[in-house]
């Protein structure tokens, strides 16, 4: 059974799934508040300097709060589906109509508590989606980003892509992982580069502790 409002729960560690529900359970629950993000991704044989293969493009943006996170939103169930408001959400910070899948979605958690007086409030749902596309449609998400979208310069503040490599100095993927993230979305993003295997667990898991030195 879930526990509410502990703030211990969440999809917070490699290891723990502890605050994960099903898309059914998620859905059951009405007084619940819900989010769909999504991580687009491609292959690439792009190499950084002529040499480090860069083999993966995965998209994050800047939000207007300073955190890193993944394109999506609130959606309103009594109007949309999950993947429909998805879709709403990534035409307004991305300028491109998607049609995400139900097949796309890969887990559904419940938000951590931000603080104790959040317990109060309606519990937030996070559904996370992942969606793999060709080179030239993430540069053309790229591209309408900054031109289309209606949310650039306001809740978006640009797309980046996540450096997958690591440098003989230890930056690459360790810098990038000791910046700040908005909810779970770097416990997203590492359990996705593991799970898709666009990065090796060995590679994964010196990053992840040099980015915590990089944060202390
Ligand atoms: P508004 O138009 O301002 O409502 O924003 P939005 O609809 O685009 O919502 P947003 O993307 O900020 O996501 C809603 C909530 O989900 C946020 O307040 C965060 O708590 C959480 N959130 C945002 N991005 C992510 C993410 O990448 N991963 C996870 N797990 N949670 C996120
Ligand atoms: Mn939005
Ligand atoms: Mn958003
Ligand atoms: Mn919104
Ligand atoms: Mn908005
Ligand atoms: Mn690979």
């Amino acid at each position: 059974k879930h526990t509410y409002g502990d703030g211990n729960h969440s999809c917070s560690s490699l290891y723990m799934a502890s605050g994960q529900l099903s898309r059914a359970e998620a859905l059951a629950c009405s007084g619940c508040r819900h989010a769909c993000h999504v991580m687009l991704y491609c292959d690439t044989n792009t190499l950084l300097f002529g040499s480090i293969p860069i083999r993966h493009i995965v998209l994050m943006q800047m939000r207007f709060d300073g955190l890193l996170g993944f394109p999506g939103g609130f959606v309103n169930l009594s109007e949309e589906s999950l993947e429909a408001g998805l879709g709403r959400e990534l035409l307004e910070e991305l300028g491109v109509a998607f049609q995400i899948l139900e097949e796309d979605h890969v887990d559904s958690c419940f938000a951590p508590a931000s603080s104790p007086a959040s317990s109060t409030s309606p519990r937030l749902i996070t559904h996370f989606y992942t969606k793999k596309m060709e080179e030239g449609q993430i540069r053309a998400v790229e591209t309408a980003a900054v031109t289309t979208a209606t949310d650039h310069g306001q809740e978006v503040l640009g797309m980046v892509r996540v450096p997958l490599h690591s440098t003989k100095g230890g930056g690459g993927l360790a810098s990038f992982l000791s910046h700040s993230f908005v909810g779970n979305a770097r416990f997203q993003l590492l359990h996705t580069l593991l799970r898709l295997h666009l990065v090796a667990p060995e590679e994964l898991r010196e990053a992840l502790a040099r980015s915590l030195k990089i944060q202390a």
